[in-house]
């Protein structure tokens, strides 16, 4: 396995797989790897012969009362992982090779609408940050498939958007969410709940997944749908920030007559953040 931190270094590397005919698969992260990245690694594996997996921490996506500094950085046990996984190529850049000129003056990228609603009103400019980010390293690596989870729907979504609005010749797949036994989707951020935090913290995806049953079961009250997931996880412990009934291609509300849904929630546990969706097809 190849580790490479500068733009010149990934670029031979690729060249490198190209030239022997290797397709080049793309899993951009944020290191702290857990199953359901490796999971990411493994739908792109599925498509491409060669695997690239980026490890950048990327300061323009976090808000200055955000956990930046404490994000868990966990290198050794990252490639540990990688290497177990079979990835060809890790590209693990500084702040010097993704940001050269620092991020004040940055050229960005922003989806507008679906960048503000949902997580983008209670995290301004975490959505610029993340696609801004998301196109400098599809420039840098240039691959034919980038894998993104499903667990962050929004940042899938508008990722999606910006390769189409912006032609970037890339064909985005989204990787299903992997969950805890539970039913807890695997995130960096479990670990800032308490084990008692922990126990309750199933309860988001049991919310939604009431909610998408009762959509299913042809319910169209939506508001009230959300309402009674709302009150379940308060009753469980959370500040729950939205859950919102959407339409899964351009995440507008959902109205009667659409059928390809998906219900998201972000709610607060403690110090953690969590955000969960479920995808209804009618
Ligand atoms: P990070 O949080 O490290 O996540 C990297 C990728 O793993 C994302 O596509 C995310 O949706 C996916 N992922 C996280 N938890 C998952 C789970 N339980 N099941 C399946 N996939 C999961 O998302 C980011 O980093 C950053 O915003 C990034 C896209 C790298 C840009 O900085």
């Amino acid at each position: 396995m190849e580790v490479v931190h500068s733009i010149e270094e990934i670029r031979r590397e690729v060249r490198n797989l190209r030239n022997r005919s290797a397709t080049i698969g793309f899993v951009p992260t944020m290191g702290n790897l857990h199953a359901g990245h490796l999971s990411l690694v493994k739908d792109a594996a599925a498509s491409c012969g060669a695997v690239v997996v980026s490890i950048y921490v990327n300061p323009m996506q976090f808000g200055p009362t955000e956990d930046f500094s404490t994000y868990p950085r966990t290198l050794e046990q990252d490639l540990e992982l990688l290497r177990e996984a079979g990835t060809i190529t890790v590209f693990q850049p500084d702040d010097e090779a993704m940001y050269p000129h620092g991020t004040t003056g940055q050229t960005f990228v922003e989806v507008p609408l679906m960048g503000e609603m949902l997580c983008g009103a209670a995290r301004p400019g975490h959505f610029r940050g993340v696609s801004t980010v998301v196109a400098r390293l599809l420039n840098i690596v240039q691959p034919d498939l980038a894998v993104f989870g499903k667990k962050d729907y929004q940042q899938l979504a508008i990722i999606r958007r910006m390769v189409a609005d912006l032609a970037i010749p890339v064909e985005i797949v989204g990787g299903e969410t992997i969950r805890a036994e539970d039913g807890l989707a695997l995130s960096s951020r479990n670990r800032y709940l308490t084990a008692e935090q922990r126990r309750q913290a199933p309860c988001l995806y049991a919310s939604l997944l009431e909610a998408a049953e009762q959509v299913r079961a042809g319910r169209q009250a939506f508001a009230q749908i959300e309402q009674a997931a709302l009150q379940e996880l308060r009753g469980c412990g959370f500040q729950p920030d939205y859950v919102s009934i959407r339409r899964q291609q351009d995440l507008q509300p959902a109205g009667a007559g659409d059928r390809v849904l998906v219900v998201l929630a972000a709610a607060r546990l403690g110090q953690a953040r969590l955000i969960d969706n479920v995808e209804i097809v009618l």
